[in-house]
């Protein structure tokens, strides 16, 4: 399998399997506990806390384990309290969703290229707003916002997609809350963490035991914490040419192909490219025949029959949204990889345009 959808979820790392393995085998201990054992564990916690606060260039007291990135972005957004709530027409719906829930929220348009203007952002602000919930990169076309903190109003960003992949400091940043989760950076599913300005006031989502400095309740899932740590310990991947080579031989061998978002700053490891006159899930299927798996973007609504609620608030129709693949490479993709992807990326998209009753250009 030729894997060029890193930004739905990364394979492990050979490194992060071991210390998963080992520490799920062999650390057994509750971090509770004040035995032996649980201390054995609880080393392995706070080893990963500092690996983590490493990666984000935060004090380890400032992270807080949970289940994954919507688990974090959830415990942002109610953990802030009541209040107006402020994010954007392109979050992954673990915000979206999560802000809608909680209440009151207004959502902000973006322009063509995916980008927020953060005058938009401030113009939403009323009395009583008490968050605004900023993505740092988006998942399915890799823009990169620009992150405002407003004086007295707690500033969010998800940062699922750019942990672990760009440097990301969250001190020059500005943010209070940032999400990051394992799974996108060679680690496992399942684990992730919220970082968590010192300062800031975070109620608890999860009710229970006294862990995470009352933030998050429940016995740590302490393999993957560990696993987690150790993803963040890898040095980011360095995969901008990999990219640029495909993006550009796309461009260069297939007509009538656009890269969504080219004129905004974006992850240097992501290209979402319309293919005019094609259905995206028509090529998906006929690139999986081929061993090569890409999406048509956010893992979660592929198979839905709705377009990307990302790509239309960029002012895409649906139609144009349809035609659109996400490529996202990762640190274990080879220049051969994506030559192959190009080779059938070519054949499949002139076939399909040859069956295509909406293609003009044939
Ligand atoms: C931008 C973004 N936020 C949040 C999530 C959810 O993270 P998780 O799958 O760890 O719950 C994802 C990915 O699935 C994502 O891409």
């Amino acid at each position: 399998m030729l894997y060029f959808d890193n930004n739905a979820t990364t394979p492990i790392a050979p490194e992060v399997l071991a210390v998963l393995q080992q520490v799920q085998a062999e650390v057994y201990g509750n971090p509770s506990s004040i035995h032996r054992a649980g201390q054995e564990a609880r080393r392995c916690v706070e080893t990963a806390r500092a690996q983590v606060a490493q990666l984000l260039g935060c004090d380890p007291k400032e992270i807080v384990f949970t289940s994954g990135g919507t688990e974090a972005d959830n415990l942002a957004i109610f953990g802030a309290g009541p209040g107006h709530v402020v994010t954007t027409a392109i979050e992954h719906p673990a915000v979206l969703a999560a802000a809608h829930a909680h209440g009151d929220c207004t959502v902000v348009p973006v322009s063509s290229d995916g980008l927020v203007d953060p005058d938009d952002i401030r113009r939403a602000l009323r009395p009583d707003t008490r968050l605004v919930s900023v993505m740092h990169a988006n998942n399915e076309t890799g823009a990169i916002q620009t992150l405002t903190r407003h004086e007295g109003i707690l500033l969010h960003s998800d940062g699922v997609q750019a942990a672990g992949r760009m440097p990301v400091n969250v001190r020059e940043l500005g943010v209070d809350l940032y999400s990051i989760t394992a799974h996108k950076f060679n680690g496992p599913k399942g684990v992730g963490a919220l970082y968590v300005r010192d300062g800031v006031k975070l109620a608890p989502i999860l009710h229970g035991g006294r862990h995470e400095r009352e933030r998050r309740a429940g016995t740590e899932n302490v393999a993957g914490i560990a696993a987690l740590g150790a993803a963040a310990a890898l040095p980011l991947p360095n995969v901008k040419a990999l990219r640029d080579r495909l993006e550009q031989g796309v461009l260069a061998r297939i007509p009538h192909a656009i890269v969504n978002s080219a004129g905004a700053p974006r992850m240097n490891n992501t290209s979402n490219i319309r293919f005019e006159g094609i259905e995206g899930e028509s090529l998906v299927i006929a690139l999986d025949l081929a061993g090569i798996a890409v999406s048509t973007g956010a893992a979660c609504s592929s198979g839905a029959v709705h377009p990307s609620h990302v790509l239309t608030a960029m002012g895409l129709t649906p139609a144009q949204a349809k035609c659109s693949m996400r490529f996202s490479v990762g640190r274990f993709n080879t220049e051969q990889q994506v030559d192959t992807l190009l080779d059938t990326l070519e054949k499949a998209v002139a076939r399909l345009r040859k069956l295509s009753p909406v293609y003009t250009h044939a």
